[in-house]
């Protein structure tokens, strides 16, 4: 019982142990693809063109749709359409991850 009972508790802790990393990955992946995306929206997330879109800090779930839509044709863009059709599902969750990882700070009109 006792053996039965450390095994569990080692496997809880394992599963915590494993959340952060997995995470990191994630971004540190989606900060390499990023690189194709960079003279658009900047490595920052800012974009560089006027008629591209800030995506630094959103949310995941909503940029991870996005590049699905746009991957699917829901969304059409004439350059986001042929960008996304060369995305993975990994690639998506990589960038989605990458670009909401980064801090923006948010300055309300006085
Ligand atoms: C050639 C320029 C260009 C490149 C390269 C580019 N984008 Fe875009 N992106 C745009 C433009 C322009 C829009 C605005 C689309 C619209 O008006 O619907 C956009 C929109 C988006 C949106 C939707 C934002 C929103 O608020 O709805 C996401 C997400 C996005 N791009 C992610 C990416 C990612 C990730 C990459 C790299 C894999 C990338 N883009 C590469 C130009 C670009």
């Amino acid at each position: 019982m006792n053996g039965f009972r450390t095994i569990l508790l080692g496997s809880a802790l394992a599963a915590l142990c494993h959340a952060a990393p997995v995470h990191a990955a994630e971004v540190a992946a989606g900060k390499a693809k990023a690189a194709m995306c960079a003279v658009c929206h900047g490595m920052d997330g800012m974009a560089k063109q006027p008629d591209a879109a800030n995506i630094g800090g959103e949310s995941p779930a909503y940029l991870e749709r996005q590049l699905r839509a746009f991957r699917s044709g829901e969304r059409k863009h004439e350059q986001m359409s042929v960008i996304a059709q060369g995305l993975s599902d990994e690639d998506i969750a990589n960038l989605a991850a990458y670009y909401a990882a980064i801090k923006i700070e948010v300055v309300e009109v006085p």
